[in-house]
């Protein structure tokens, strides 16, 4: 349950946080977020979210609301107030508020700024670790700069609908040459027969996840061969392995995909190991 939300500079009990009607987030998805794990009461990997919410924030041309130590305080504030020990926090920061037209507004606009963080059921997520999720693919009709981690997110709020009515827990976006682009909320990875790791290399197409990146790292620590390249869903249904990568779910297998067993329709042996040391790469912050 979230408790307290930063709004604006203020921390505000939940039922009473709110931003203006004319917020361009809330016209425009003229915003942009990041979704940090928190593991232990700490936040992981704050450095590598950091650095995509100020790239995100220049590609839009909206100006840092405060410092990085500044928002960092916001972070574990809102963290201590909801008393987060396993979680996540959400961030997320908007061009601001100003009557609706499309262009930029003219003149300084203060950035909106909120932040609020929320328990996760540990014991549920490792559940769901332990059955492994099934994937539902469908086409990419994103737009093409995925790689900005806007608001913008109808495609997955739909694509999570389609998957779900098929009981399934992920969508993964396919490209018009039949190619893996990514998760709605995650990255996606294959484990070859032959034990080669594949991924998307980052791009427009996909956003740079930052536990994709931590997993690389953890990749290339144990000496584990992978490769950056695309991979089809027909690939993917012959793999001996697949998972997703996100802040919300670290390293999660893939025992099914458009409702057909990968390997052998449990989770992969690589995947459940990438799991459980992904955390002695990580970052986890004071
Ligand atoms: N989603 N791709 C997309 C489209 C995402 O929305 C996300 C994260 C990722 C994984 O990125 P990271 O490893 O930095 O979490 C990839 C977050 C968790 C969300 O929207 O809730």
């Amino acid at each position: 349950m979230t408790r307290v939300v930063y709004v604006n500079g203020r921390y505000l009990p939940y039922a009473q946080a709110g931003v203006h009607v004319e917020d361009r987030g809330f016209q425009f998805a003229d915003a942009i977020y990041e979704v940090c794990e928190v593991n232990g009461g700490r936040i992981v990997d704050e450095t590598r979210h950091m650095d995509r919410l100020e790239r995100s924030l220049g590609e839009l041309r909206i100006a840092m609301p405060m410092s990085r130590r500044a928002l960092g305080l916001v972070l574990r504030e809102v963290i201590r107030r909801n008393r987060v020990r396993t979680g996540l926090v959400y961030l997320q920061v908007t061009r601001g508020t100003a009557p609706r037209d499309f262009p930029f507004p003219a003149g300084e606009v203060t950035p909106t700024v909120v932040c609020l963080a929320r328990r996760v059921d540990d014991a549920r997520r490792d559940a769901r670790a332990t059955n492994g999720i099934a994937i539902k693919t469908l086409p990419d009709i994103r737009w093409g700069r995925c790689d900005i981690k806007t608001v913008m997110l109808l495609p997955a709020v739909l694509a999570k609908a389609a998957a779900e009515k098929e009981g399934a827990q992920e969508a993964w976006f396919v490209d018009p040459d039949g190619f893996v682009t990514e998760g709605a909320s995650s990255n996606a990875w294959i484990v070859e027969r032959s034990g080669m790791i594949v991924t998307r290399p980052a791009g427009n197409a996909i956003l740079p996840g930052v536990t994709r990146r931590t997993l690389v790292d953890v990749l290339d620590r144990e000496k584990i061969p992978f490769t950056e390249r695309p991979f089809s869903v027909d690939e993917a249904l012959a793999a001996r392995e697949a998972f997703i990568t996100s802040a919300s779910g670290t390293v999660m297998p893939v025992v099914a995909i458009d409702k057909v067993p990968i390997g052998d329709g449990r989770p992969g042996e690589l995947t459940r190991r990438l799991r459980s040391i992904f955390h002695q790469a990580a970052e986890l912050s004071p």
